[in-house]
C-alpha cells in the first residue's frame, strides 16, 4: 500500500534494547533503552564517546551478542527470540562484518579468505561481481598473498572484499578506516558509500573520526548507551559541532 511502511523497510532495528554487564553495585548499562531502525540501501554512521556503547549496539544488532531485554530484528527475522544456532545462521546468510582487527585467516591466501564465508555457506561466489570487487579495491596482485604478505591497509581491504562479496544484506563494520592512513582510509569510505549508491548494500559503521561519519547518510549519536541525536546528509563540520555539543 502506498504510504504505508512495512518492517522489512529496514535491514535491521532495535525496541527497547537494554544490555547490562556486571551486577550489584558494579553494574554498567552499556544500552539503556535503545529505539532505532537501520534503513535499508542507506550507509548510517554511529558515533559517541568512548564507552557509550556503540560497539555493543553493533554486536546485539547483529547478533553477535544478546540483548539483556528488549528486541533486535534483522529484516523482520527477532534475533532476541532465536536460538544460538538459528542466530548463527541468520548471521551467516545476512550479515556481513569488518572489524578493525580484520579477523583475517593467517593460513589462508588473501583469496582463499575473501571467498571462505561463502564456501563455509556452501554457495558459489558470482564471478563477476568477485572480479568488480577485487578491481575497485585493488586486490587483484594480491589474491595469492598470506595476509603476514600484505600491509595493514591491504589486509583491510580482504576484509572488505569478503564482507562485500557475499553480498549480504547488511554489513556492520566497526572503525573500519581506524588503523589506516588518511589515504587508505578514504579511498575505503569512498568505496563503502560507492556500494552503498550504486549497489544497494546497507551499512552500520562504527567511527570516532567526523571526516569518516560524513560519508554516510545519516550519523547517529550514542551518549551512555542512550541516542542522543541524529544528523542526516553529514558533513564533517556538522558531526564535529554536534560532537562538541555532547561533549565529547
Ligand atoms: N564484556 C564486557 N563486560 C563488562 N563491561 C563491558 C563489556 N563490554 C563492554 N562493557 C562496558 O559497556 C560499556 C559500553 O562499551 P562499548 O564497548 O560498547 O563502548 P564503545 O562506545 O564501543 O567504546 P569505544 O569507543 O572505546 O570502542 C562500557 O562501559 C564498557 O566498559
Ligand atoms: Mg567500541
Amino acid at each position: 500500500m502506498p504510504g504505508t511502511t512495512t518492517t522489512t523497510d529496514f535491514a535491521a532495528r532495535m525496541v527497547n534494547g537494554r544490555k547490562t554487564y556486571g551486577k550489584d553495585d558494579m553494574v554498567v548499562h552499556a544500552l539503556d533503552g535503545i529505539d532505532v531502525e537501520i534503513p535499508r540501501g542507506k550507509f548510517t554512521a554511529v558515533m559517541g564517546p568512548s564507552g557509550s556503547g556503540k560497539s555493543t549496539l553493533l554486536h546485539t544488532l547483529a547478533g553477535l551478542d544478546v540483548l539483556t531485554s528488549g528486541s533486535s530484528f534483522i529484516d523482520d527475522i527477532e534475533l532476541s527470540a532465536l536460538a544460538e544456532r538459528d542466530i548463527t545462521k541468520v548471521r551467516r546468510d545476512n550479515i556481513g562484518f569488518i572489524f578493525q582487527s580484520f579477523n583475517l585467516i593467517p593460513s589462508l591466501t588473501g583469496e582463499e579468505n575473501i571467498r571462505l564465508p561463502q564456501d563455509i555457506a556452501r554457495r558459489s561466489v558470482d564471478q563477476e561481481w568477485f572480479d568488480s570487487v577485487i578491481d575497485v579495491l585493488g586486490l587483484r596482485d594480491r589474491l595469492d598473498h598470506l595476509p603476514a604478505e600484505l600491509s595493514g591497509g591491504q589486509q583491510q581491504r580482504v576484509a572488505v572484499a569478503r564482507a562485500l562479496v557475499a553480498r549480504p544484506k547488511i554489513i556492520f563494520a566497526d572503525e573500519p578506516s581506524g588503523n589506516l592512513d588518511s589515504r587508505s582510509g578514504g579511498e575505503l569510505l569512498n568505496f563503502l558509500r560507492r556500494a552503498v549508491k550504486e549497489f544497494g548494500q546497507t551499512i552500520v559503521m562504527v567511527t570516532h573520526d567526523p571526516t569518516a561519519a560524513s560519508y554516510a547518510d545519516s550519523v547517529l549519536f550514542l551518549a551512555d548507551g542512550k541516542i542522543v541525536d541524529r544528523i542526516d546528509k553529514p558533513t564533517a563540520d556538522s558531526v564535529l559541532e554536534r560532537m562538541k555539543s555532547l561533549g565529547e
